[in-house]
């Protein structure tokens, strides 16, 4: 059976007690209904070692929303990929589009980022996504081909087979509109083809596209009908308990 991912990217929300709590009380609800399949929480980064200790033993993953590449040196308020495995992350977000807009990311930073991560045993979750104008002018696929291109370059065929990738678009994230599932679909199976091309049919068929774009308890069973689509990423609604719990047992 496929593994899906049910990953809950916190952004700047909570504070380490908030952020225990969080992790405590998904770590309870996931004891009374297991699921078979991968979940991840994405606290901000100070909360990352006291969650790490909250979920010690438990099934799930913690993961980190960004980094820097190199693993030392000076690079005043960076984080290195050595410090977020060293406080038990395995999996780290990278090119989220909050990053790339506010924060004027560029697609080769996430390439190097996705290096890194490997070289240092995190799974990246490589993030893609048209912004509205971009949709609207008919250049979406044109727009998530470069960031998956540029983000995989540096990377093998089995590194590609082992990671996850995330469309987002732009326009549903914190919006309250969701991509149709077939507008989803369409996106999440291109990107597979894409992949294909540069790392061949089997990396492909392994690496996890997630959808990502106000995603809730409500619209969660509509999206994961989709054939290409094998996991989510949320957002606010991964900021509660109960609603990022009734996504992961959406059935
Ligand atoms: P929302 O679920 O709040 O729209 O955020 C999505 C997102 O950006 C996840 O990384």
């Amino acid at each position: 059976m496929r593994r899906y991912v049910f990953a809950g990217n916190w952004k700047m929300h909570k504070t380490v007690s908030e952020a225990v709590a969080l992790a405590r009380a998904l770590r309870e609800g996931l004891d009374k209904e297991a699921t078979p399949h991968e979940v991840v929480v994405m606290p901000p980064f100070t909360a990352l070692p006291a969650v790490g200790e909250a979920l010690k033993g438990s099934p799930i993953a913690m993961g980190a929303q960004n980094m820097y590449w190199e693993r030392e040196g000076a690079f005043t308020a960076e984080i290195s990929p050595v410090m977020l495995r060293d406080v038990g992350c395995t999996y780290v977000i990278l090119g989220h589009s909050e990053r790339r807009h506010i924060f004027d990311e560029t697609d080769e930073g996430v390439g190097k980022k996705s290096r890194a991560a490997f070289d240092h045993g995190l799974t990246p979750m490589v993030c893609v996504g048209e912004t509205l104008t971009e949709r609207e002018s008919s250049r979406t696929l044109e727009v998530v081909e470069r960031q998956v291109e540029r983000a995989l370059r540096p990377l093998q065929s089995e590194e590609v087979a082992s990671m996850v990738v995330s469309y987002e678009p732009v326009w549903a994230i914190g919006t309250g509109r969701v991509a149709t599932p077939n507008q989803a679909e369409e996106v999440q199976a291109f990107l597979r083809r894409r992949i294909a091309r540069s790392h061949g049919d089997d990396a492909a068929e392994a690496v996890r596209i997630l959808y990502g774009g106000s995603v809730n308890p409500g619209n969660i069973s509509g999206i994961m009908v989709q054939a290409d689509v094998d996991g989510v990423l949320v957002g606010g609604a991964s900021l509660k308990a109960d609603s990022f719990l009734q996504i992961v047992n959406y059935r």
